[in-house]
């Protein structure tokens, strides 16, 4: 804990200097930055020693919790060895034991790992090698992406581009032109168009479609990439329905398209199990992934792509002009080969499996307030839609949403003793994304804060 005069200053400091990511600073004129100290288990702390359930896992990112000593040692250990060698020609053998391991667990012919430091430089790279690949095998052409509405991809230009949330792009237009979007996945708010709106299997296959067409309508010869995620996060966990992805794989193949599965959020357990192209049956023709690879305790993305995408790099004189100085930083490997041996030893993504059905059976206790119309979700990731009326599905306008979420609900949950987000990018939502080591216990406890915050939000409304 710090002592009162400490906190004056790193809050002094804090306005002074830090800037924040994605955040609003004038917030800050008046109310405190929260600064968290320290992390135990599924819990973190802040300055003045208050405890909060880490309900997004950071940033969907503490897969095996805080405060994991062995983590820690990995990194120490390594940066002791050998702190530094990049990627770039040369290379170390955390990062070839670690892409031999991750190779290892990918579905299919996805052996080739490329390392990156985060997602959105995963995703850039996925793009990247799309185009590059189709280039040298002849068909210049193929160029295009196609990706979904109101999905979040990362902040590089191009991964923003890929991005279908027009207000967080707006500022930084134009974007890498040549992408396009077709609907999502989110059957709480199917559109009428799709003519059945209680089967969610057709739903599911009619918005598959509308991938096709919107490959028919750029010009197959044009298009390169499809870029999904297993579950789509943002909007608030849309699941693809039963059948999505295999329609998604055959659409694919016609066009000689690419599937990307963007699983930055979804692989390393977030589903109960390593990727989450395994949870729904499905064979993508890359995987972007980061975050839970190494639990937080480091930095590290990585592409991995099937062995025909790197063929045509393997001959001559060509090569992958690409690459990152700290991508697959030897630290950041060591601490995910140690994290990844603590998922098998700890039977991480079967103790997901288990319990599941809890997490979702308590977080839907909820569905008796009045302000909840949806929880959906799969494994240890949820989102919980708020509405004003639950038998029409009428959402809040932006006032009103602007109140809730900013105005209340975030900081109300997190003075309550839950870290979460409240996240309006689609229709209001709150998201929940735990350490995988939680259990009934934590989910109660989320399930105890959530019933009386969102009550009282009822009653401002
Ligand atoms: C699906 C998806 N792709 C890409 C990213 C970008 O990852 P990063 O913030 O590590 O660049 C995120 C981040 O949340 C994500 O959820």
């Amino acid at each position: 804990m710090t002592t009162a005069l400490d906190r004056e200053h790193l809050q002094a400091a804090a306005r002074d200097h830090l800037w924040l990511h994605f955040s609003r600073h004038s917030a800050y004129e008046i109310g405190e930055m929260p600064v968290i100290v320290r992390g135990e288990g599924a819990y973190i702390y802040d300055d003045q020693g208050r405890r909060y359930l880490d309900g997004l896992a950071g940033l969907f990112v503490s897969q095996l919790g805080h405060g994991r000593r062995e983590l820690a040692e990995a990194a120490a250990r390594q940066a002791q060895q050998l702190a530094f060698m990049p990627l770039w020609s040369y290379a170390h053998p955390g990062a070839i034991e670690l892409a031999e391991r991750v190779a290892g667990y990918a579905p299919g012919d996805l052996n080739r790992v490329f390392f990156t430091t985060g997602g959105g430089e995963a995703v850039e790279s996925a793009w990247k090698l799309a185009k590059a690949y189709f280039k040298l095998i002849g068909k210049p052409t193929k160029h295009k992406v196609i990706s979904r509405a109101i999905a979040y991809h990362g902040t590089p230009q191009g991964a923003l581009s890929i991005t279908g949330i027009p207000g967080m792009k707006a500022p930084f237009e134009p974007l890498v032109p040549s992408t396009f979007r077709v609907p999502n996945t989110n059957f709480y708010r199917a559109p009428e168009q799709f003519g059945a709106p209680d089967d969610l299997e057709r739903f599911g296959l009619w918005a598959a479609d509308r991938i096709a067409e919107a490959i028919e309508f750029e010009g197959p010869d044009t298009v390169a990439a499809v870029f999904l995620e297993p579950v789509q996060n943002s909007g608030g966990c849309f699941p693809p329905p039963p059948g999505y992805f295999q329609r998604v794989r055959e659409i694919c193949d016609r066009y000689d398209v690419l599937l990307v599965s963007d699983e930055v959020i979804c692989a390393f357990g977030r589903l109960g199990h390593m990727f989450g192209a395994e949870r729904y049956g499905y064979q993508p023709d890359i995987i972007t992934c980061a975050k839970g690879l190494t639990s937080g305790y480091s930095p590290l993305g990585a592409m991995i792509a099937d062995d025909k995408l790197m063929a045509p790099f393997l001959e001559g004189e060509n090569s992958f002009l690409h690459g990152y100085t700290f991508g697959g930083h030897p630290v950041s490997c060591a601490v995910a080969l140690a994290n990844l041996e603590i998922f098998e030893n700890e039977k991480i993504n079967e103790h997901v499996r288990d319990n599941q059905d809890a997490f979702r059976a308590t977080l839907e206790k909820l569905m008796d307030l009045p302000i909840v119309g949806d929880v959906r979700g799969d494994g240890y990731f949820y989102g919980i839609e708020l509405v004003k009326d639950k038998v029409t599905k009428e959402t809040f306008d932006n006032d009103e949403s602007e109140r809730l979420l900013r105005g209340f609900l975030s900081r109300a949950l997190f003075d309550a003793g839950l870290y979460c987000r409240a996240d309006d990018r689609g229709d209001p939502v709150i998201q929940l994304a735990p350490p995988l080591i939680c259990d009934q216990e934590h989910f109660d406890e989320m399930e105890q804060i959530l019933r009386v915050v969102l009550d009282k939000a009822w009653s401002l409304i």
